[in-house]
């Protein structure tokens, strides 16, 4: 690798960095998107500027390479331009899959590449070679067919039931045995039989894995995998010899795998139990929920905030499908200029990504500073008039503290039912992505909005803005 190559790669490193610290803040976080683009911009144009001058892949590597690229190019932009804001977690699920299949096929071609006698190494730096080789393709593989799961549960092509194998912890403890016995043998006498053993046996496990894994952990899932991907990159820069990929893997997996601990740390899981496969879940069984619901309309709940001094707004999963971020944010407002405390309380879980309700918030304008973290606001419930519970379930649901043969039993959550009054936005009495009944809805305290949460929150903006005498 030439000079210049080896000095865009460390700028498109920085710049990587950079990016990931300007994302780690709201304020920043704009920024920190245009540093990550610049360093993949740098990182692209590098890596074909040295295609061509370093011999250069031939005419016809030059004819693939630019079809690959405006394939991709095409296929990406129209992606990220149709998707919507609920549809990110399958198309990251699906990213990270085309992540672990490109870490399988430079696998697989390094191998191919010894057996052509493509290759100068020799004695302890081949063994290195294919130990390369067989651990990348160990990882690929996993995080292929993991991912492939995390696309159809996150979509809903897939059940999210976890799937209860008999002896689950001993298959993918077995799995990983025989992986270390494969690889030693590999290593001492490399063979494409044992090459496609690991292939398969990883794929299995990747399978497993997710597939043993229910819907309550899914947020975990999705990061751990982004983790996975990005180890699998690594691996892949090892065997290209490609220092950049080997720092961005390393700061996708080491992030990725931090992500994974905050996750586990929000939902009081251990993470070797999650990333076994749902390992010590709690198995009793759910106490049945029963009672009478209370209704409310458009018109009371703007009575009720018309004599409010303070709101909490705990948004979910349903804010994001009725694209109820925008009216929110004139409800937010119409409040505050009338003196009332607003506050939004966000559960780290929240919706079906990490950020998934501040990028909305964001999106909308409402103020960084009236947006607080789950532990931030948890305690201030007691002292608030009304809380408004738009679109979220699993997260305001008081079975997980009361309830140990809950599925979410441990989970902490936003403790809404302690405030005045509490109001559900939401369609029907059906559960959240966790399957699990909420007795909130049965509180004395709690009144139901049924209906669209955009409709509902416009009808409350246009209830507020009528003159009193009107
Ligand atoms: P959920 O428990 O998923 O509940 C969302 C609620 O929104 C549903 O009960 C649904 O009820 C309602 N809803 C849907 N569309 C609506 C609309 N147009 N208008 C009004 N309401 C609507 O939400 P949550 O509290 O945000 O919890 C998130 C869940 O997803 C957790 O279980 C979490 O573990 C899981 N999860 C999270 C992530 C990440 S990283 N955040 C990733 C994967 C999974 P109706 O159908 O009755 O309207």
């Amino acid at each position: 690798m030439d000079t210049w190559t080896t000095a865009a790669y460390l700028i498109a490193a920085l710049l990587f960095v950079v990016s990931l610290a300007g994302l780690s803040k709201h304020e920043t976080s704009r920024s920190g998107v245009v540093f990550g683009v610049s360093g993949m911009a740098v990182a692209v144009v590098a890596t074909v500027v040295a295609l061509f001058t370093g011999g250069g892949p031939g005419a016809l590597g030059v004819i693939l390479l630019v079809v690959a690229l405006v394939i991709g190019a095409v296929i990406g932009l129209w992606r990220a331009r149709v998707v919507e804001m609920t549809g990110m977690p399958e198309l990251i699920a699906l990213m990270h899959s085309f992540v672990g299949l490109a870490a399988v096929l430079v696998g697989w071609n390094g191998f191919l590449e010894v057996e052509s006698g493509n290759t100068a190494l020799a004695g302890a730096l081949l063994g290195i070679h294919h130990a390369e080789v067989v651990i990348g393709v160990f990882i690929g593989a996993v995080t292929f067919t993991g991912s492939i799961i995390a696309f159809g549960k996150l979509s809903g092509r897939v059940k999210s039931n976890p799937l209860q194998l008999p002896g689950k912890n001993v298959l993918n403890l077995g799995a990983l045995v025989a992986f270390v016995v494969l690889t030693v043998v590999f290593v001492i006498t490399p063979n494409l039989w044992l090459l496609v053993a690991v292939t398969v046996l990883a794929l299995l496990l990747g399978l497993h894995l997710v597939a043993s894994i229910g819907g309550g952990d899914m947020p975990v899932v999705v990061s751990m995998l982004n983790s996975y991907s990005g180890w699998a990159a690594a691996a892949s820069g090892f065997l290209l010899g490609n220092d950049l990929l080997i720092i961005t893997g390393a700061l996708v997996g080491s992030s990725g795998a931090y992500l994974s601990y905050v996750m586990c740390k929000a939902m009081n899981r251990s993470f070797i139990s999650v990333i076994a496969g749902g390992f010590g879940a709690p198995t009793g069984s759910a106490a049945a929920v029963e009672g009478e619901h209370r209704e409310i309309d458009a018109a009371g709940v703007a009575e009720l905030l018309a004599d409010a001094g303070s709101v909490i707004i705990t948004p979910g999963y349903g804010m994001a499908v009725a694209q109820a971020q925008y009216p929110v944010a004139d409800l937010t407002r119409t409040l505050r200029e009338r003196g009332v405390e607003v506050r939004f309380g966000v559960h780290p879980v929240a919706g079906r990504l990490p950020g998934h309700m501040n990028v909305l918030l964001a999106e909308a304008q409402v103020p960084y500073d009236i947006v607080l973290e789950m532990d931030e606001i948890n305690d201030d419930f007691p002292e608030t008039d009304v809380v408004l519970v738009i679109g979220a379930n699993d997260t305001v649901n008081p079975a997980a503290t009361d309830d140990p043969g809950s599925p979410i039993a441990g989970m902490p959550v936003l403790t809404v039912w302690e405030a005045k009054n509490v109001i559900v936005f939401k369609r029907s009495m059906a559960t959240g992505y966790a399957g699990v009944q909420n007795p909130l809805f049965f509180r004395e305290n709690t009144q139901m909005l049924f209906g669209d949460a955009k409709d509902r929150v416009q009808d409350i903006v246009a209830a507020m803005k009528v003159p009193a005498n009107a």
